[in-house]
């Protein structure tokens, strides 16, 4: 019999239990004092390697999952495919064995398909935090999105957030939702008929064919993009008719209640699926949710290296 300790893997909201989304909201908020800070560096991971596997463009996610290694003392190494012996014909699965095989504590992974980074728990004993697995899931943007919630409205019970675009190709979506629902939100969603996946309605939320209905005295409004790097031909008439019929901009916005939040993962299309005016303004977090993403994920490291280690008996 051999004894073998796996390290806690992030791999989504749909499978994470409430106590432990609590525990890495807690924790984030301690980062944050660290983020505030003249000087950012402690040395809680010292000793401990970090690989950003990206294998799939990103800024907000690689470089906060980088800064935040960094600031908690850990060696922290990129690889994205243009840079890495996939090019080459190298598998995936053979990329994992060799990131492993230095003795790797952390594969923070990126990939255009879903379930890979539930695939990568299964090749390799290093934890795994998903960064985005095609359209399933973005679990540290649906912890960083729910810490915003929570700082602006100091809970998330009971509130109404309204999700607005292209939820069809959208793993910030189903994470927001998955997490948004376990702890009490009220969640609404409009789009384009083709842009909301079929069974959406299983997963408890509300469907609205018109973004007014969605927004309508909304506490939160979290605007996606459209992803025009997956976008079959057909699913939109054209950009102009998107902006126009389920754009957000001032006007729609001021559906939703006066203190409404309004949030974006990013990165935007300005003009698309929100108007420019809107962006920045004093209603907007989205600054507020990139800085807050770097102490979620601080918090997601933390956690997974110190928090909570989980002890397997393999036979
Ligand atoms: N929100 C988000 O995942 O942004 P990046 O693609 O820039 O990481």
């Amino acid at each position: 019999m051999i004894k073998k300790t796996r390290k806690k893997d992030i791999l989504g909201l749909e499978s994470m239990t409430i106590p432990d989304m609590e525990t890495i909201l807690t924790t984030a908020q301690e980062m944050k004092t660290i983020i505030n800070r003249d000087i950012k560096k402690v040395p809680t991971l010292r000793g401990k390697s970090i690989v950003n596997l990206f294998l799939e463009p990103s800024t907000r996610t690689r470089t906060s999952f980088e800064l935040a290694g960094k600031y908690l003392g850990a060696d922290v190494v990129n690889i994205n495919t243009a840079s890495s012996s996939l090019t080459k014909g190298e598998s995936l699965r053979d990329t994992l064995l060799t990131i492993e095989a230095m003795g790797v504590d952390i594969i923070v992974m990126r990939h255009a398909a879903e379930g890979a980074a539930n695939y990568a728990t299964q090749i390799v004993n290093s934890a795994i935090i998903n960064a985005g697995d095609g359209a399933h899931e973005h679990p540290t943007q649906g912890l960083l999105d729910i810490f915003t919630i929570k700082q602006y409205k100091h809970k998330i019970a009971g509130l109404k957030v309204a999700i607005i675009g292209d939820i069809l190709h959208s793993r910030v979506a189903r994470s927001d939702i998955w997490g948004l629902n376990k702890l009490g939100a009220e969640v609404h969603v409009a789009g384009p008929q083709t842009l909301i996946p079929r069974g959406l309605e299983q997963m408890g939320v509300h469907i609205h064919n018109r973004v007014e209905d969605a927004l309508d005295q909304a506490d939160v409004v979290n605007v996606l993009r459209i992803q025009l790097e997956r976008q079959k031909a057909g699913l939109f008439p054209s950009a102009r008719e998107y902006a126009r019929i389920f754009g957000v901009n001032a006007g729609r916005l001021a559906l939703a209640k006066p203190d409404a939040v309004l949030m974006h993962p990013g990165p935007m299309n300005r003009g698309l699926e929100i108007s420019p005016d809107i962006a920045y303004s004093e209603q907007s977090a989205i600054q507020e949710q990139v800085q807050n993403g770097l102490a979620v994920r601080m918090a997601v490291l933390f956690q997974v290296l110190i928090g909570g280690s989980q002890v397997e008996t393999i036979d």
